[in-house]
């Protein structure tokens, strides 16, 4: 955050003016507890956020298992891939299932040459070959692996990174492909900075396999560094994954996330189809997002279906019937098991061979993702009777359904309420933004009996081009609508933002929290906001006065008093603030402002920064103007 170039003395003039409003609050005041859980993330491959995103693997469609379900086109394999498009022999590539590498990694491809130089090249991610690249950086290292066996080849095989023109912008590293599938490893050290091309070349004659091609930067994590930053900056204390609807699976039960498709060696994890438009990899897989919890010090929060199929896309297959369930809840005991677990138990000992001696931890399970009515509660019952005997210590996540308002989130509010009333009742709606602001006092009534998980929102701006966009007045109007979270979290335990990540130029949901292309990272206003709010989290509500427009929480910690204050008016706010018990001194204030519809861009990053200050408190009073579309927080030490 940047620092604010205003003196200290106009955030702490005396009471002044004549129009101001005022905030009253009593630090010795009693009262509300709040959940030190508050804010998390909600991590989905949407918008190429796992695979061409966190997931630092280069290469497009590593293993040429690409295939939209229902498709038969051969070519959809070679997604990604430009297969002798070089035209510098001639040859051709063909998709081949015989003998494959493994059961779980069914398809590769066959080159045959019959003369020249062949040249599969893979462009990485983007929209098309043209626009994607493998971005590589001068002086850094890659590893590289690739399957192959000979089929009958005579001549040389190597690998370089190359440019556009299929030139090696690295070294080039040469292979002795055997009659078995072998791995063939190298580090490759690339001389420019570039939008480049993986290159496999065949300079011979005849038949090669090859499959499962990688290419990562050495850094030690199959996490793309900024990335990770990016979310570590956040403070989250939890990470609910994989999904989102991917979780839940779409249409087919085969489509389900299966969390034992996504460990263990690269090679062996079964991929599957993401119902956002790609396919997944699970390279970023369950062990993965484990590891990362505990890299951001978040509790794990894993979604797993609850054998019903997303009921938004009208499933094709019925969901399990109770027999079924109770089979499949012994899935979800082994994913217990194998975060919890001891070494001397099986799935613990899985962990510990894929990297974990020590347990995960796991403390949060959500069953299902965005369903309702009986079908879906009636599972929920069967599947979680089952994991509550087994761990009676586990918090349970049930579906509220997708809506924020109507019939349908109230009928499953109530049937949460008087079935699964020890559960967190997991509510998801994207509104838009003037709804947030109508609606900060929607928790205010709600029944105490049942927690809530505020599991994905956002405020929706009207389409701007081809984009719902990320701008500043969206982010007042979540910051407006948290002040009603935090005054209501001895309620609501837990919320999170949807979705968090997306590709610059693949994006399929709009707005999301954090955008990225293959070298930068983009913050939006919305990511500042939630990045303010958790790092200034109270343990205690207190209650406070203040008329007028400004929305407003007052929250304590023993250490400090955290004063948020959000203008959404197109005119600076006046507030005097009467802090009784806080002691005179220094304090501090961050504060995001600019103009309404102002966005951040890749070329101006810093549109929207928060800038932050110090105050000066003196004789328990504070007078402070709120610039019109701002938001402010004050931290007054104790
Ligand atoms: O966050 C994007 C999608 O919105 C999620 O996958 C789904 O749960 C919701 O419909």
């Amino acid at each position: 955050m940047k620092k604010l170039l205003i003196p200290l003395v106009l955030c702490c003039l005396m009471f002044s003016t004549a129009s101001a409003d005022t905030l009253t609050f009593s630090v010795d005041a009693e009262g509300k507890g709040m959940s030190d859980m508050l804010y998390g993330l909600f991590f989905e491959d949407i918008n190429y956020a796992a695979d061409g995103g966190l997931y630092a693997e280069l290469l497009y469609n590593r293993s040429f298992e690409y295939a939209d379900p229902g498709s038969t086109l051969q070519s959809q394999h070679l997604t990604g891939w430009m297969m002798n498009s070089l035209l510098s022999a001639k040859g051709k590539a063909q998709v081949m299932t015989e003998q494959p590498l493994n059961d779980s990694n069914p398809t590769y491809v066959r080159i045959s040459v019959e003369s020249g130089i062949y040249r599969a090249l893979n462009a990485g991610y983007g929209s098309s070959a043209f626009t994607g690249g493998v971005n590589v950086t001068q002086g850094a290292e890659y590893s590289f692996f690739i399957y192959l066996r000979d089929a009958g080849f005579a001549g040389i095989v190597t690998a370089a990174i190359t440019d556009r023109g299929g030139n090696p912008i690295s070294n080039v590293v040469a292979f002795q492909p055997t009659a078995d599938w072998q791995k063939h490893e190298a580090v490759l050290i690339a001389t420019q900075t570039a939008d480049a091309y993986l290159c496999v070349s065949l300079d011979g004659v005849g038949l090669l396999d090859m499959d499962m091609a990688s290419l990562m930067p050495q850094t030690g994590s199959v996490l793309r560094a900024d990335l990770v930053e990016a979310l570590r900056d956040l403070q989250p204390r939890f990470l609910r994954f994989p999904g989102g609807c991917i979780a839940e699976g779409s249409y087919t039960h085969e489509n389900v996330y299966n969390w034992k498709d996504t460990i263990g060696p690269v090679e062996q994890r079964k991929e599957n189809w993401n119902t956002w438009g790609s396919m997944q990899s699970y390279g970023l897989g369950y062990h993965e997002y484990f590891e990362l919890c505990r890299e951001l010090n978040a509790e794990p929060l894993p979604v797993v279906y609850a054998g019903v199929l997303c009921q938004a896309r009208t499933p094709s297959e019925a969901p399990l019937n109770k027999a079924q369930c109770e089979a499949y809840a012994q899935d979800i005991l082994d994913l217990i098991e194998y975060a919890n677990g001891g070494t001397d138990t099986y799935w613990g000992q899985k962990r510990a061979e894929n990297g974990s001696e020590q347990p995960f931890g796991l403390k949060y399970l959500a069953i299902g993702n965005e369903n309702w009515g009986t079908v879906y509660f009636d599972r929920f019952g069967w599947i979680s009777g089952i994991v509550k005997a087994a761990y009676p210590d586990i918090t349970l996540i049930v579906a509220a359904g997708p809506v924020a308002e109507g019939t349908l989130i109230q009928d499953s509010l109530r049937t949460i309420r008087s079935r699964f009333p020890t559960a967190l009742a997991d509510e998801h709606y994207y509104m838009d933004s003037d709804w947030f602001l109508k609606n900060t006092k929607r928790y205010d009534n709600y029944p105490r009996t049942t927690s809530i998980f505020l599991g994905e929102y956002a405020a929706h701006e009207p389409v701007s081009g081809s984009k719902r966009p990320n701008n500043l007045y969206s982010a007042l109007c979540e910051a407006a609508y948290l002040t009603g979270i935090e005054r209501n979290s001895d309620l609501v335990k837990l919320c999170c933002y949807a979705p968090l990540l997306a590709r610059d130029g693949m994006q399929q949901w709009t707005p999301d929290l954090i955008w990225f292309n293959a070298n930068a990272v983009l913050k939006t206003p919305n990511y500042y906001v939630q990045q303010m709010f958790a790092s200034t989290l109270g343990d205690t509500v207190l209650p406070s006065t203040l008329d007028g427009a400004v929305y407003h929480v007052v929250t304590r910690t023993d250490d400090a008093v955290y004063i948020k204050l959000v203008n959404v008016s197109d005119q600076a706010a006046s507030v005097d603030i009467l802090a009784q018990g806080v002691p005179g001194g220094e304090g501090r204030f961050t504060q995001l402002s600019g103009q309404p519809k102002q966005v951040n861009t890749f070329t101006t990053p810093d549109a929207l920064i928060p800038v932050t200050d110090g105050c000066i408190i003196s004789n328990e009073q504070l007078a402070v103007t709120l610039p019109a579309y701002s938001v402010t927080i004050y931290e007054l030490p104790l």
